[in-house]
């Protein structure tokens, strides 16, 4: 059956090999995204003025800062420390010391699954570290895109990102830089380790307790997404939680083989 959004976007022969082309040149996979993706290319070619695919792969492959906007609109980086702060007070509070109980240490292992510039990361490291988690690893980090992990690298946000932190975290954990900017401390920097993982296509660890995936699966297709949920259920430990963005409900949590452990939090049996 033909969707409205590819009957509005009937993808032309020149759209495969542009598709075909940025996979080669960023390693994204563009048929494993929504139909929607090509209205959103669509929309910044028009934005941009160019004619046909051909000059519009050109611009982004030979400009990086063209690049830069391309993947910026495409994955829309968006984030900020403790988003949804409802979210974290609940696993600062609830979660994870449960899971002490339960495994009767303190050593619990975290991922960020799609952590752009690091804010997400960063904001597991600090509610470890207030939870007085000694964690074996550093907290995993990883995404698609180089360019946001080199900003997460960096640490470097503007204060208006870290609204949400309680005021003795931000003196804990940041430096000040100027008036609008803070620095991340290297104390905690030393807490995650970045890596470049596209969670489509390549393997994951496995052992985790809890798995943060929060607002990227929404570009993802359905078959996609459920390949993404099974090999997470595979990366945690019995017993272990991922936790999806706040719009994103896995609705055939069952079939998938989690348990439903709170709003968009879902559990590996035990
Ligand atoms: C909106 S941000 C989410 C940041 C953070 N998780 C949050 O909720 O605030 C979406 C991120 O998903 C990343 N992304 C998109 N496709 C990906 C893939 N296949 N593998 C890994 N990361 C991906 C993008 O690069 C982008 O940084």
């Amino acid at each position: 059956m033909t969707s409205p959004e590819s009957a509005v976007y009937p993808a032309p022969p020149e759209y495969n090999i542009f598709k075909k082309k940025i996979q080669e040149l960023t390693a994204i996979d563009l048929d494993a995204y929504k139909p929607q993706i090509h209205r959103r290319i669509h929309q910044l070619m028009q934005r941009w003025g160019m004619k046909n695919y051909d000059e519009y792969y050109k611009v982004i492959a030979l400009n990086p800062d063209k690049l830069r906007e391309f993947l910026d609109y495409l994955t829309i980086n968006v984030t900020e420390f403790f988003r949804n702060a409802e979210k974290w007070w609940e696993l600062k509070d609830k979660i994870i010391p449960q899971m002490y109980r339960e495994l009767g240490h303190q050593r619990i292992r975290l991922w960020s699954a799609a952590c752009s510039t690091g804010e997400e990361p960063y904001s597991l490291a600090i509610l470890a570290a207030e939870c007085h988690v000694a964690a074996a690893q550093p907290v995993l980090a990883v995404d698609i895109d180089n360019g946001v992990l080199a900003k997460a690298v960096e640490g470097i946000y503007a204060k208006r990102s870290i609204i949400n932190a309680p005021k003795e975290w931000i003196v804990k954990y940041f430096t000040e830089v100027d008036a609008d900017t803070v620095k991340v401390k290297k104390e905690l920097k030393d807490k995650v380790k970045f890596k470049h993982l596209d969670l489509i296509k390549d393997h994951f660890e496995s052992g985790f307790d809890i798995i943060l995936c929060r607002n990227v699966v929404i570009y993802f297709g359905a078959e996609t997404k459920a390949m993404l949920y099974k090999k997470f259920l595979t990366a945690l430990r019995p017993g272990g939680y991922l936790m999806t963005g706040a719009t994103e409900q896995i609705f055939d949590y069952k079939n998938l083989g989690f348990e439903a452990a709170g709003p968009f939090l879902y559990r590996r049996p035990k």
